[in-house]
C-alpha cells in the first residue's frame, strides 16, 4: 500500500494509507453537538483509506457529506437549507454525490431520499464503517442507505483525522448513545443505546494526541458520567455481567483518574454530565488532579420539580442543589454551566419562576438556552400537548438569557485583578495582535500576543471583562509548559 503525505490546516504531516490511485475529494461539514464534529473526523479517517482527500472547497468536491443534527426543528431546517445550496452547486459540478450522516439520517432513514432528491446516500451514526461499500453502491448509480444502530460500535479502533483542528485541543469520544430517555429528547432514538469504549483504546488515542503535541483533550459522551466499561456490551446489560467483569469494571471516575495520572501536563475536560449520574467520586478525582479543568457542564433543563418529573430527569431541584453544594465545597473555584429549556408542555409561570430562582442560587458561568421544540417520536410528542404558546416560550427564554448574561458578568468580574493560567488556542477573532485561550474554568480570555505562541500555557493578569470574555495581559509562562 502506497503512503502519501498530506497536510492538515496547521501544516502537521498526516500520513494516509492510499488504496486507490485516483484521489477523490471529500467535502465534509458538521452541524450540532461536538460528538458530530468528532464523528466526522472518524468518517474522514475511514474515507482517507479509500483514497479520499478532504477539501474546503464545495465546488471541487466529488463527495459531499453533511453530518446532521435533529435536536431541535431549527437544526433540521439549517441542514435542509444546506441541501439547497448543494443543489445549486451540483448544477456546476454534476459529478458531485451527496450523503447525509448523523441524527437526521437516523431519524428520517430512506424517507430522506424521497424528500430531498439531491441526496444519494443516508448513513446513521453507527454505520460509518460501511461507508466504503455504500459509496460503491452510489458509484454504481444506486442510492444507498444504512441506518442500523449497533450494540457494540464505538469506533474505538479508528484513529480520527483531526479536521480543522488548532493542533492544541481535541475531542475523544468515550461513550455512544444514551439510555436516559428524557421525554423531550430525540437522541436516544437517533444514537441508540448507551455503550462505553474500551479504556485501553481511549488511552491509546490520547497517547497519540500527546505525541502530536496536543495540550487539551475533551472526553465526549451524551452522558459521560454514566461511562462503564466491563469488557464490552450495553450499559443496560451490566447486571448480567460476570463477577469478574463487575470487579474489574472501569467507571468514569476511574477513567478520568487514569488519564489524568498518565498525562499530568495535559488539560482534561469532559462533557456532558447529567446531574443524576454525577458522583462524588468524580468530583474528588477532579479535585485530586490539577490538570482536570475546574469546569462542569451540568444541564438542569428546568428549576421546577414538577417539570423535571415530566421531562423524566431523574433528580429533584433539591438534589441538584446538593450536588452544586458538594461541587463548590470540594472545588470552590469550579465553574458550572447549564442547558435550560423554556416552554416545555404544561410549564406555568410559577414553574418558570422556579427556573429563574434556581439560576439565582447557582449563578452559572454561562449557559445554552432553548425554547422547547417538539420532536417527533419522543414521549413528550406522543403523550403531551405542546401547549405553551410560541410567544410565551420566547418571552421566558429572553428572561432566562438576560438573567444568564447578568450572572456571566458577575462570574467574570470575579476574575478581574487576578492572574490566571491560559492555554493559547488561536488568534482572537477581533484582532490579529491578540491571542485567545481559556482558563481552567472554560472562560475565554484575550490578550496581546507578546512573545508567546499557540499551545503555550501562560499566566495572564485580567484587567477587565465583558459578559463573554476576559481581557488581560500575559505576565509570563506557567509551570505547565
Ligand atoms: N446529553 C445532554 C444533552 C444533549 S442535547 C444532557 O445530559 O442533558 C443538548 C441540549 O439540547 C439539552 O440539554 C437540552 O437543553 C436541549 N434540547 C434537547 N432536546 C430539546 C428539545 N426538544 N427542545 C429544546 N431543547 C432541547
Ligand atoms: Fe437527551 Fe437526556 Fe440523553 S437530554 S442525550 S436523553 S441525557
Amino acid at each position: 500500500m502506497e503512503k502519501i503525505i498530506d497536510e492538515n490546516k496547521q501544516g502537521q504531516p498526516l500520513i494516509l494509507d492510499q488504496k486507490k490511485e485516483n484521489q477523490r475529494k471529500l467535502f465534509i461539514e458538521s452541524y450540532g453537538c461536538q460528538m458530530n464534529f468528532s464523528d466526522s473526523e472518524i468518517v474522514a479517517s475511514i474515507l482517507a483509506k479509500e483514497g479520499f482527500n478532504t477539501t474546503q472547497d464545495l465546488e471541487d468536491a466529488d463527495l459531499v457529506l453533511v453530518n446532521t443534527c435533529s435536536i431541535r426543528e431549527k437544526a433540521e431546517q439549517t441542514v435542509r437549507k444546506r441541501l439547497e445550496k448543494y443543489n445549486a452547486v451540483k448544477k456546476i459540478n454534476p459529478r458531485m454525490k451527496v450523503g447525509v450522516l448523523g441524527c437526521m439520517a437516523e431519524r428520517l432513514k430512506s424517507k430522506f431520499l424521497e424528500e430531498e432528491k439531491i441526496v444519494d446516500l443516508v448513513v446513521g451514526p453507527d454505520a460509518y464503517k460501511d461507508l466504503p461499500n455504500l459509496i460503491e453502491e452510489v458509484d454504481a448509480g444506486r442510492n444507498a442507505v444504512n441506518v442500523i444502530l449497533s450494540k457494540e460500535e464505538t469506533y474505538g479502533d479508528i484513529s480520527p483525522v483531526r479536521l480543522q483542528s488548532n493542533g492544541v485541543s481535541a475531542f475523544v469520544s468515550i461513550t455512544r448513545g444514551c439510555d436516559n430517555m428524557c421525554t423531550f429528547c430525540v437522541v436516544p432514538f437517533t444514537r441508540g443505546r448507551e455503550r462505553s469504549r474500551d479504556p485501553q483504546s481511549i488511552l491509546e488515542e490520547i497517547d497519540e494526541l500527546v505525541a502530536q503535541n496536543f495540550k487539551e483533550v475533551t472526553l465526549l459522551g451524551q452522558n459521560v458520567d454514566s461511562y462503564l466499561w466491563y469488557g464490552g456490551g450495553l450499559k443496560k446489560d451490566f447486571e448480567k455481567a460476570s463477577d469478574f467483569q463487575k470487579a474489574t469494571a472501569v467507571n468514569f471516575a476511574k477513567l478520568l483518574d487514569m488519564v489524568a495520572e498518565k498525562h499530568p501536563k495535559l488539560r482534561l475536560r469532559f462533557t456532558t454530565s447529567n446531574p443524576q449520574d454525577m458522583t462524588l467520586d468524580v468530583i474528588n478525582v477532579m479535585a485530586k488532579h490539577q490538570n482536570i479543568c475546574k469546569y462542569i457542564h451540568l444541564p438542569i433543563q428546568s428549576g421546577s420539580d414538577r417539570i423535571l418529573k415530566e421531562m423524566n430527569r431523574l433528580h429533584t431541584r433539591q438534589e441538584y442543589f446538593d450536588l452544586i453544594d458538594n461541587i463548590k465545597s470540594i472545588i470552590p473555584e469550579c465553574a458550572i454551566s447549564q442547558d435550560i429549556i423554556t416552554g416545555f408542555p404544561t410549564e406555568t409561570e410559577e414553574d418558570h419562576q422556579d427556573t429563574l430562582s434556581l439560576m439565582e442560587y447557582v449563578k452559572y458561568e454561562y449557559g445554552f438556552m432553548f425554547a422547547y421544540s417538539e420532536r417527533p417520536g419522543t414521549l413528550a410528542a406522543r403523550k403531551m400537548v405542546d401547549d405553551v404558546p410560541e410567544d410565551i416560550k420566547k418571552r421566558r427564554l429572553a428572561e432566562v438569557i438576560e438573567l444568564q448574561r447578568k450572572h456571566s458578568e458577575y462570574r467574570h468580574q470575579a476574575f478581574v485583578g487576578k492572574t490566571v493560567e491560559i492555554l493559547i488556542e488561536k488568534e482572537s477573532k477581533k484582532s490579529d495582535a491578540h491571542w485567545s485561550g481559556r482558563t481552567t474554568q472554560n472562560t475565554v480570555a484575550v490578550f496581546p500576543k507578546g512573545e508567546y505562541k499557540i499551545g503555550d500555557f501562560v499566566m495572564v493578569h485580567i484587567d477587565e471583562c465583558t459578559s463573554a470574555t476576559l481581557l488581560g495581559e500575559a505576565v509570563g509562562y506557567s509551570d505547565n509548559n
